[in-house]
């Protein structure tokens, strides 16, 4: 025997029930999206390896660590697309969308890939379902962007939900305010554990998420960006929280909100599920008005969110899940019978009708419990001496002629 292959590590297949649960989801996001203007945008699931490294940003973790990049063997570099909005921008650009009016709104669901460590909720293969808005810096956009991921989330049943937000501003806004972080840091420097000190030039705002007492009691007075943003930002991110609570969506603003993709401006949001474990993260998202030029285009802003549709899974309860019901099961004794069984069940079908012919080389009495199982309500039962027909609700059984079962099922026995 040959050693057998296996799924690689961080990936899995999607059998019956999973299979179903996953359709129900596209379903609902589906409805309310697209009743909210979206359109679907399918893009390619590999990328040239620039887009991702100039859109979601060299420094960080997803383009440093969880790439799949390769050769494609004519010597470009080729990525396994890691997100979904730097393609759905480089479509935009691509199809001059700019031209249409404006904002452009379009969604998708499909698979990305991370090279990340394996564990519950984190995979290296994994589907989003996402959102993004592209050509309008309104304020209503980002509120009507955050309300539809907490719709669907709704409209799922996803428990433990958490929503926070915060506003990034402009990029200088940030440089300003790490250098300002920084000394404070420094300031304070032999209060910190020696993690934060390590990373003060690196990542200064992981000092915000330490556990390390010393470094809590530091960050507790330490500046935040929020209270830096410039006046027109402030502004905006006011009217984002106003209209969200103008629908009533609760949230809570975390200053220290940070997201692992560098093409923030302004908004940012992240739902969060205490259902599931350490990978917390439901779906997020956030403004960016600096993305399309960084891939070449005119300034062009844009907002949008991406959900994991594993996670979102993960913590919504089971959806009691059913395959389209049998209408009618096609069964017969006699091997001569079978291309009459076989044309019966084609036609069937061909009608619109759920119909399955018997496959598995079953007894009479086989096929009889076979048709049971699946639920059919109907089970035509081809012999020597004709067709019955048996209606498994009623447990009524009638001789018909072959060429009459599809009236019979329409109409009852
Ligand atoms: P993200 O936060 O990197 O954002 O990913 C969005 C969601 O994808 C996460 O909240 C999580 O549910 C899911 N996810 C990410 N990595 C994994 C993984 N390894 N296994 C399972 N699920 C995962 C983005 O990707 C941005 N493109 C969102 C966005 C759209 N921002 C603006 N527009």
């Amino acid at each position: 025997l040959s050693e057998r292959i296996q799924a690689p590590r961080g990936t899995f297949d999607v059998l019956g029930e999973a299979a179903l649960a996953r359709k129900s989801l596209e379903d609902t996001s589906r409805g309310i999206l697209e009743r909210a203007g979206y359109t679907r945008i399918e893009t390619p699931t590999f990328e040239s390896t620039a887009l991702f490294a100039r859109g979601v940003g060299e420094s960080t973790d997803v383009v440093q660590k969880e790439m799949y990049s390769f050769d494609d063997g004519g010597g470009d570099s080729i990525t396994l697309r890691p997100e979904g909005t730097a393609p759905v921008t480089r479509a935009y650009l691509e199809h001059g969308m700019h031209k249409l009016p404006q904002p452009v709104k379009l969604w998708y669901l499909g698979p990305f890939f991370r090279r990340e460590r394996p564990q519950h909720g984190r995979y290296r293969q994994f589907a989003q379902v996402g959102a993004e808005a592209i050509g309008s810096d309104d304020p209503a956009v980002d509120a009507e962007s955050i309300l539809l991921l907490a719709e669907i989330l709704e409209a799922i049943g996803t428990t433990g939900l958490r929503l926070r937000l915060s506003s990034l501003g402009t990029p200088d806004t940030r440089a300003a305010y790490r250098d300002e972080l920084q000394a404070y840091l420094r300031q304070h420097e032999d209060q910190l554990s020696r993690d934060v000190r390590e990373r003060i030039d690196l990542n200064p705002l992981r000092a915000f998420d330490a556990d390390h007492p010393g470094t809590q009691r530091v960050m507790a007075s330490a500046p935040l960006l929020l209270d830096r943003l410039n006046a027109e930002d402030a502004e905006h991110f006011a009217t984002v929280k106003q209209l969200l609570d103008a629908a009533d969506l609760v949230y809570e603003v975390d200053p220290t909100l940070v997201r692992g993709l560098d093409y923030y401006t302004r908004t940012v949001f992240e739902f969060t599920s205490d259902a599931l474990g350490a990978q917390s993260g439901v779906g997020g998202g956030g403004r960016y008005d600096g993305l399309i030029e960084e891939i070449g285009g005119q300034h062009t802003p844009g907002m949008g969110w991406a959900a994991g549709v594993e996670r979102i899974l993960l913590s919504s309860p089971e959806q009691p899940t059913a395959p389209p019901p049998v209408e009618l099961y096609v069964a017969y004794a006699n091997p001569e019978h079978r291309t009459e069984a076989f044309r019966l069940a084609a036609d069937a079908r061909r009608a619109g009708h759920a119909a399955r012919l018997e496959l598995g080389g079953r007894s009479l009495k086989g096929q009889l419990k076979q048709a049971d199982r699946t639920g059919a309500r109907y089970v035509a039962i081809l012999g020597d001496e004709g067709t019955a027909l048996k209606d498994m609700e009623t447990g009524e059984q009638r001789e018909v002629e072959t060429s009459t079962v599809m009236h019979h099922i329409g109409r009852g026995l």
